[in-house]
C-alpha cells in the first residue's frame, strides 16, 4: 500500500499524466506532514477540494484550482502548528499562488524543490520560523512576487535570484540575511524591493540607479557607500528608505524628483547641505534626514512647512529658519558660522 502511494507521489512529479487525483494525494500527504491539525479535518479521500474554506478560531485555510482542476492557490494561515515545511507542496506542479503566514511553529528550512514548481507567480511566507536560505529560484520566467519577511532566513541573498525576468516584488525584511545585495533583483515598472531588517553589508550595486521603484526599502542593515545615484530630477520613484545604514555620500547635488513621495535618510553618515530640491520636490510629503553629518542653512518655502525639526535633528551643523507659518519650532544644532539669511548659500 505504501509502495503504490509512495509512486503515485512520485508521478505528481512528473508531467502531463498528473490529475486532480494526484493533487488529492498530495493534499493528504500536506495534512499529514503538518500532524493532522484539526482545522484540515475535513481532508479525507474524496473530499471537494476545489472549493475547500475554513476559517475557524484555530486559524484560516483555503484551495483554490485551475478550470482543469488543478490545485493553484493554496492560502493558510494555522498559529498552533508545530512543523517542519510540508515539501510534499512540491508535488502540486499547478500552483500558482502559495501563501502561508502567522505559523511561528513552523520550523526546518523552506525546501529547494520548490523552485520547481515552474508556474509559481507568487511565493508568500510571513511569519514563520522557518530557516535556511532564502530559495535559490533560476531562471523561473512566471514567478513575479516573493514575499519571505518575517522569518529566520540567513545565508546570503542568492544571486540566481536575478534570473527571474517577471520578478516585481521582492521582499525579505526581518530575517538574519548577510553579505552584499546582488544586482538586478527585481524588474518591471515600479517594481519594490524591500530588504529591510537584516544585516546586509557593502554597497548598493550601481544598476539600481536605473530603477524607478515603487518602493526601496533597506532600513536597519550594515550597507555603506553611495546611494545618490537613486535619486535624480527625472526620477519615478515614490518611496527611498535607507535609516539606520551607513550609507555615506554628499547630498548637495541630489535632486529631489516631483515623483518622491517618501523619504527616510535617518541614521546614516550622509554630509554635504540639504539641497533646494528638497523643499521644491511637490510630492514629498513624508521626509527624515535627522542623525546623519548634514551641515549647512536649510532651504527655505516650498514643502518645509510639511516638516518637523526632528526631520532635521542630530546632525553636523545644520541651521536655518524657515519662515513657513506651519513651522511650530526650530531647535536644530547651533550653527558654528552662520550665513546671513538674506543670502542663502545655494
Ligand atoms: C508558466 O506558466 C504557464 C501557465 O501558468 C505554463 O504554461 C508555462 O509552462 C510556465 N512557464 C514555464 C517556463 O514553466
Ligand atoms: C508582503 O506580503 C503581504 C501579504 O500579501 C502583504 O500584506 C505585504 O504588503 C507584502 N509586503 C510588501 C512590502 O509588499
Ligand atoms: C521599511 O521597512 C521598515 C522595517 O521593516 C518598516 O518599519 C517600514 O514601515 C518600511 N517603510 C516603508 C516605506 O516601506
Ligand atoms: C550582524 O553581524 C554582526 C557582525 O557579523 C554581528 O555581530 C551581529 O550580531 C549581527 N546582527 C544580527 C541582527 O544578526
Ligand atoms: C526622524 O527620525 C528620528 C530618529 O529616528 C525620530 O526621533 C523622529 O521622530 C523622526 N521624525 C519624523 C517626523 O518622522
Ligand atoms: C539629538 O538632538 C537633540 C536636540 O538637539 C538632543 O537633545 C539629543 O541629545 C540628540 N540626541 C543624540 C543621540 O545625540
Amino acid at each position: 500500500m505504501s509502495t503504490i502511494f509512495f509512486l503515485l507521489f512520485l508521478l505528481s512529479f512528473t508531467s502531463s499524466v498528473l490529475s486532480t487525483k494526484d493533487d488529492e494525494i498530495v493534499l493528504l500527504k500536506i495534512k499529514k506532514q503538518l500532524g493532522d491539525p484539526d482545522i484540515l479535518q475535513s481532508w479525507v479521500k474524496g473530499f471537494n477540494f476545489c472549493d475547500f474554506i475554513t476559517s475557524t478560531s484555530l486559524g484560516y485555510a483555503s484551495i483554490g484550482c485551475t478550470n482543469t482542476g488543478r490545485v493553484s492557490i493554496i492560502v493558510m494561515e494555522m498559529s498552533s502548528i508545530v512543523a517542519p515545511f510540508p515539501d510534499a507542496v512540491c508535488g502540486l506542479t499547478e500552483l500558482e499562488n502559495f501563501i502561508i503566514f502567522n505559523m511561528m511553529g513552523l520550523y526546518g528550512p523552506i525546501p529547494s524543490c520548490i523552485t520547481k514548481l515552474y508556474n509559481l507567480h507568487q511565493l508568500i511566507i510571513i511569519k514563520t520560523s522557518l530557516s535556511g536560505s532564502v530559495p535559490s529560484f533560476y531562471n523561473h520566467v512566471n514567478i513575479t512576487e516573493i514575499n519571505l519577511s518575517v522569518n529566520h532566513l540567513s545565508g546570503t541573498i542568492p544571486s540566481s535570484l536575478s534570473t527571474l525576468p517577471n520578478l516585481k516584488t521582492l521582499v525579505l525584511s526581518s530575517n538574519y540575511l548577510t553579505g552584499t545585495i546582488p544586482p538586478g533583483l527585481v524588474h518591471g515598472s515600479f517594481p519594490t524591493l524591500v530588504l529591510s531588517n537584516n544585516n546586509l553589508t557593502g554597497e548598493l550595486p550601481k544598476c539600481y540607479g536605473w530603477v524607478d521603484f515603487s518602493v526601496i526599502n533597506l532600513s536597519n542593515n550594515r550597507l555603506s557607500g553611495d546611494a545618490s545615484f537613486l535619486f535624480g530630477e527625472q526620477k519615478k520613484t515614490a518611496d527611498i528608505v535607507l535609516a539606520y545604514n551607513d550609507f555615506e555620500f554628499d547630498l548637495s547635488h541630489v535632486e529631489f524628483s516631483d515623483n518622491l513621495h517618501a523619504l527616510d535618510l535617518s541614521h546614516n553618515n550622509i554630509f554635504g547641505k540639504v539641497p533646494e530640491s528638497f523643499a521644491t520636490a511637490d510630492g514629498l510629503y513624508s521626509s527624515n534626514l535627522s542623525f546623519n553629518k548634514l551641515c549647512g542653512e536649510l532651504p527655505q518655502g516650498g514643502n518645509m512647512c510639511r516638516f518637523d525639526a526632528s526631520v532635521f535633528a542630530n546632525n553636523t551643523c545644520l541651521f536655518g529658519n524657515p519662515p513657513s507659518p506651519c513651522f511650530m519650532s526650530i531647535a536644530l544644532a547651533p550653527a558654528p558660522a552662520p550665513v546671513p539669511v538674506s543670502e542663502p548659500p545655494f
